[in-house]
């Protein structure tokens, strides 16, 4: 297994601030990177913005800016959300960079050198918000297949890229690295696409200005701009320096997993391996869609005026709230209705009453009943408990699910550790314990309540990377957080008697004080 991992965000247009859709592609590649991080990897994890093409042309002109005025006004709001939800990414690229665009010409370059890009003619219906053509069969009723707008007759001078030549090997490449697209269900989407008639591409435009100008060209009768596909997807590699040829293209290129929604999937796992080969670079390790959050089963956007803010959101239900509800009840490949309701339910029912109840309830009950000095817990958790299988049990299983993003499954898994330890607690009622005179009580009285305690240090360390915040300031109130600043793998720790040996466990505050869902 490789020791590092480089994670990719789509890169957003700028035609407006980010609204739940992107927070959630986003915040997925975080927990992952964060998750990733804790296995002891050295990941690098990138995102940013696609700042040129039609689409933003046409936003500028509708509020009267510049395109690259618009860009610079609605990145800012971005990278604001982004902070506000903790994201930590290490690396912000925006194609209208010079670094990116220095590429996305040698590239384009390169391809017309060897005769992968060649000068031709084009006639077709074209999707203006997808920035993508589609044939006659494609738009059923004059409307796009992917987001069902209408489509307009464009003809135009053009360059195409000889998509059609490397359909075979990339066939042969999803053959032989069955995890190169996921889940299963995406990847017989894609295999669909690539059985069916599969055309060169036209890989640049003549009807608009803000994009990178094609290499010059003196059969060209007309001024060309690099489709922005192209110049999108090329982020990915421009990133890492320039040319492919920097130290951090040759570590992190190999491990790059593209996190990815399904309505951009094609780019993705077609066009995108295509150029790279077609350039002599290797593909990608693996490419992950999700599916959509919808509204009324329509997909949540901007253009379709159903948009949520993230940033209120969070006011409302806090930031770990939200990055905990997305993941928790969501699950990853599938579209899945949003509604207030359900949020609020979630958040209340599995932060508020399982985690927030029980990290209170242990974390009162050891200070009570065994006082405020350090307590060493090693022959405590040297004991066979039921949490003690417990634990082991659903953090395998978490950590196997993490391997391909069933981000709800792996967290589920702890929610069975958190209500074994509600169970538990009520099953050995160290209440009753408590008033016994017995010795024997008295040692099985503190052995319940350690065993609590490690199956919650256990539990919250797996949850930092979904709720940082939450899941530090419960490691916290357990007095095992100051090892999370050790750089060696947090994994180890994840298991049963590998924390601290010593805690000191102080009264707590409620984590997450229950939400009342406000009154329409
Ligand atoms: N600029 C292109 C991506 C280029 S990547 C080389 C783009 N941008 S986008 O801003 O429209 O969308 C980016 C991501 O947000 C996509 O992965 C898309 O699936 C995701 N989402 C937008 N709305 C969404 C939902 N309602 N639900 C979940 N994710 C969705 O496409």
């Amino acid at each position: 297994m490789s020791s590092r991992y480089y994670i990719t965000t789509p890169i957003y247009y700028v035609t407006d601030a980010p609204h739940i859709g992107h927070l959630y592609t986003t915040v997925a590649a975080d927990i992952m990177s964060h998750y990733q991080k804790m296995l002891g990897k050295e990941v690098w994890f990138l995102t940013g913005t696609d700042e040129h093409g039609q689409k933003i042309q046409k936003k500028a002109k509708e509020t009267g800016e510049t395109p690259q005025a618009l860009a610079d006004r609605v990145v800012k709001k971005y990278i604001e959300t982004w902070k506000s939800y903790g994201v930590e990414y290490n690396d912000f690229i925006r194609t209208t960079e010079e670094r990116h665009k220095k590429v996305v010409q040698a590239y384009i370059k390169k391809l017309m050198d060897s005769g992968d890009i060649y000068l031709s003619s084009y006639q077709g219906l074209y999707c203006i918000p997808c920035e993508a053509y589609c044939t006659e069969t494609q738009a059923v009723d004059g409307k796009c297949p992917d987001c069902h707008r209408s489509v307009e007759t464009l003809r135009e001078e053009s360059y195409f890229f000889k998509m059609a030549k490397y359909v075979q090997p990339l066939l042969k490449h999803i053959e032989t690295h069955p995890n190169f697209i996921l889940p299963e269900s995406r990847k017989n989407e894609v295999l669909g696409f690539l059985k069916g008639e599969v055309r060169d591409i036209s890989i640049s435009r003549t009807t608009i200005d803000w994009g990178i100008p094609m290499p010059a060209d003196p059969k060209a009768t007309k001024s060309h701009k690099v489709y922005v596909w192209f110049d999108a997807l090329t982020n990915y590699v421009s990133a890492l320096g320039p040319l492919d040829k920097d130290e951090k293209f040759e570590k992190f290129w190999p491990e790059a997993i593209h996190v990815v929604g399904k309505d951009i999937l094609r780019f993705h796992a077609v066009y995108w391996p295509t150029f790279l080969m077609a350039l002599g670079l290797p593909l990608p390790k693996q490419i992950i869609a999700h599916g959509w959050l919808t509204d009324s089963n329509r997909k949540i956007s901007k253009s379709l005026g159903n948009a949520i803010d993230p940033v209120a959101l969070a006011q409302k239900v806090g930031v770990d709230g939200m990055r905990f509800f997305l993941f928790k009840e969501f699950v990853f490949g599938l579209d899945g209705e949003y509604t207030e309701a359900i949020m609020y339910q979630r958040i209340n029912a599995d932060l508020a009453n399982d985690f927030g109840n029980c990290i209170s309830r242990v974390t009162n009950m050891i200070p009570k009943y065994m006082g405020n000095d350090p307590i060493l817990v090693t022959s405590y958790l040297n004991e066979i408990s039921e949490l003690k299988t417990l634990a082991s049990e659903v953090v395998i299983q978490a950590h196997k699910e993490m391997e391909t993003f069933s981000f709800h499954k792996s967290l589920e898994n702890i929610w069975k550790l958190i209500s074994g330890v509600n169970r538990y607690v009520e099953n050995n009622a160290p209440w009753t314990l408590a008033k016994s005179s017995d010795p024997k009580d008295k040692r099985k009285l503190e052995e319940v309540l350690i065993h609590c305690h490690e199956s919650l240090r256990i539990a919250s360390l797996f949850l930092v990377p979904f709720i940082p915040k939450s899941a530090k300031q419960a490691l916290s109130y357990l007095g095992t957080d100051s090892d999370l600043s050790v750089p060696a793998p947090l994994v180890t720790q994840l298991t049963w008697g590998q924390g601290p040996k010593s805690i000191t466990v102080t009264k707590s505050s409620p984590l997450f004080p229950r939400l009342e869902m406000p009154k329409a």
